[in-house]
């Protein structure tokens, strides 16, 4: 019997795929089983930060040496885990897409990842969602405090400078160090204020 708890990821079309990358390699240092699935704008956007052409999530993860338990197909709306019977302890979302949050807001769920927020959602399960997007629209605050009003964790990307960052890296490790924070998951990604 599987005892690990059970942690998804999924990447939507907004900028940030190294938070991605940072979450899914420390992640799968932990003792969880990691699931990913991204949509073909993740992808997209994927390319363009990283000056490649990625074939699929397939080729991103192995080009990156990240390793997951299972990579779903982002159609597959009938995978297990998009149902309330199969328990995902800890779902994130990152990096989220406005278009993904207004969906998601409206209850809308077309694709997987969209329609495992909807049952995390109503299963009061934990969900934290990063997303990057300036400046924010009236819309998309609407649809983030619907979301948080829904019991969703809604962070931005944004990094603090009060640790003293020297790399992207740091800034990096701060945000997601923040990210797992929200859902209590212990991690030393970042030093705590003292
Ligand atoms: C190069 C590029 C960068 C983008 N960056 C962002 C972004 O930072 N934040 C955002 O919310 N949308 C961004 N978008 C728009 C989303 O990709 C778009 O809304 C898309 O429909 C989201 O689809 P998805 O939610 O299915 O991934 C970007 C699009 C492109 C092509």
């Amino acid at each position: 019997m599987d005892i690990k708890k059970r942690v998804f990821v999924g990447m939507t079309g907004a900028s940030g795929n190294i938070y991605s990358k940072k979450l899914l390699s420390y992640l799968s240092q932990q003792n969880y089983h990691l699931s990913v699935a991204a949509t073909n704008n993740a992808l997209l956007n994927a390319n363009a930060e990283d000056n490649t052409v990625y074939k699929n999530i397939e080729d991103f993860l192995e080009r990156n040496n990240l390793n997951v338990d299972k990579i779903y197909d982002i159609n597959d709306i009938g995978a297990d885990i998009a149902s309330g019977s199969n328990r995902v302890d800890y779902s994130f979302i990152v990096p989220a897409s406005m278009g993904y949050i207004a969906r998601v807001a409206n209850g809308i769920s077309i694709n997987l990842i969209e329609r495992l927020t909807d049952v995390a959602l109503k299963e009061r399960r934990k969900i934290a969602v990063i997303f990057r997007e300036m400046p924010l629209s009236k819309i998309y605050l609407d649809n983030m405090r619907k979301l948080i009003d829904a019991g969703a964790i809604i962070m931005p990307a944004a990094p603090a400078f009060y640790h003293q960052p020297k790399t992207i890296d740091d800034l990096v490790n701060f945000v997601i160090g923040k990210l797992l924070d929200s859902v209590e998951i212990d991690n030393n990604l970042y030093k705590k204020w003292e």
